[in-house]
């Protein structure tokens, strides 16, 4: 048994890989805009795959463009043990959200190889494809089509504002990972562990460096279209016109009636709302936002979720609306396997840990349908993140690193 040996992280290293993968769509103001397959995400996958060969891991890439390097096991055969997270990033992204996932998992695939620890099942850090959904809609897609919550047709056939499809971005990151071995999209793995960065203010407020998940809240994401008529500003009375402007007004203020809770659990977000043709002079004829809709109970997730598309009906009048929900996630509650290791991998180190739930979303929702699945959480400074102030210290990151790589190896012992 090899949970208590010792896995010196190298906080130097991190760091510095932290620092590199910030200047790829970096921000005058200090955060990064990296979305999924850009030039400057996959020149990150690229690098990554390059030091991966450099330390002879070797490199993989599925049909959908998920990255993972793997370290290879005393039993080869083995489903691996895995942890990752996303490279990409919210257009205000932050330096930690997503990379540091990933960078934590290679990290402890590397320190382990230095440590010359050895392990039955092979180890993988994965770099899943577009989990923040800003570039191509919807979010989580990489896992998702994964475990085959998701069609990997409909999904490739995902197009962003420019018109490039998911499938043309994937074959763009091919091109600049030529070696890349073939993975099976759905292969078995043992066990999935994701690091991540809190992403909220509960482990700083208590001086806790690590969080162990319990589970994620469940989401309902809706895009509703408004339709409505072009007509001069200047001449048309307001009895004539069918305004999607004023229409989709009056049906985000019903939403906001329909979800108002005094206890604050319900989380609902309106962060895209667009109005075309968006000129002065023209009545606006169209429409479009997306709800981002949250709650940890599924009961109040499909009450109130259900009332979106009555809502959008009685609010937009003599336009037209429509409404569709590219998400449906339930609340996700992680078995007792993961989190156990967790735990004992931050007690034998002698770190504070506490159990925590997940208001964000991650890809360990998906990978919990696959396999028995867990997190690592460390604090952030004032739990800010989907902004560019997010921040984290070099020691907390190593803490995480080190209890992520510990529980790799135990897990991957089994
Ligand atoms: C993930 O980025 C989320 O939106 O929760
Ligand atoms: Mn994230
Ligand atoms: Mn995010």
């Amino acid at each position: 048994m090899q949970a208590g040996r010792n896995i010196p992280i190298d906080v130097g290293r991190l760091w510095e890989r932290h620092e590199q993968c910030a200047a790829l769509g970096a921000t005058p103001k200090g955060g990064v805009n990296r979305s999924a397959l850009s030039v400057d995400d996959i020149t990150l996958h690229a690098r990554l795959a390059r030091e991966a060969s450099g330390r002879g891991f070797e490199v993989l890439l599925d049909d959908y463009g998920n990255t993972f390097f793997r370290k290879p096991g005393i039993e080869p055969g083995l489903a691996p043990v895995m942890s990752g997270s996303h490279s990409d990033t919210q257009p205000t992204g932050g330096r930690f959200d997503g990379i540091f996932g990933v960078l934590a998992a290679f990290e402890a695939l590397e320190a382990i190889a230095d440590a010359g620890v050895s392990h039955r099942r092979p180890l993988e850090a994965v770099i899943w494809n577009n989990e923040e959904g800003s570039r191509f809609r919807p979010s989580a897609m990489g896992s998702s089509v994964y475990v085959g919550n998701d069609s990997l047709e409909e999904m490739l056939g995902s197009v962003d504002d420019q018109g490039c499809t998911m499938a043309q971005a994937v074959a763009q990151l091919r091109e600049a990972i030529p070696g890349a071995a073939h993975r099976e999209l759905g292969a078995p793995v043992h066990a999935f562990v994701e690091a991540h960065i809190e992403q909220g203010p509960v482990l700083e407020r208590e001086g806790i460096p690590i969080g162990v998940v319990t589970g994620i809240q469940g989401t309902r994401k809706f895009e509703v279209e408004v339709l409505g008529e072009e007509a001069h500003a200047g001449t048309t009375p307001r009895a004539n016109r069918r305004d999607a402007f004023v229409a989709a007004v009056a049906v985000v203020g019903r939403l906001h009636e329909i979800f108002h809770d005094a206890a604050d659990e319900v989380r609902f977000t309106i962060g895209e709302f667009i109005v075309k043709p968006g000129a002065m002079a023209v009545v606006p004829s169209r429409v479009w936002f997306c709800i981002d809709f949250r709650h940890p109970d599924n009961d109040v997730l499909a009450s109130l979720g259900d009332r979106v598309a009555e809502a959008a009906r009685q609010g937009a009048g003599r336009c037209e609306v429509r409404v569709s929900e590219p998400t449906r996630a339930g609340s996700t509650i992680f078995g007792d396997e993961v989190p156990d290791a967790i735990v004992r991998a931050a007690g034998d180190r002698g770190h504070a840990w506490r159990r925590i739930y997940s208001g964000a979303g991650h890809d360990a929702r998906y990978m919990a349908m696959h396999c028995p699945t867990g997190m690592v959480f460390i604090p952030c400074e004032k739990g800010i993140s989907h902004n560019e102030a997010e921040n984290a210290t070099a020691s907390d990151l190593a803490a995480g690193a080190q209890v992520l790589a510990a529980s790799l190896v135990s897990l991957a012992d089994r």
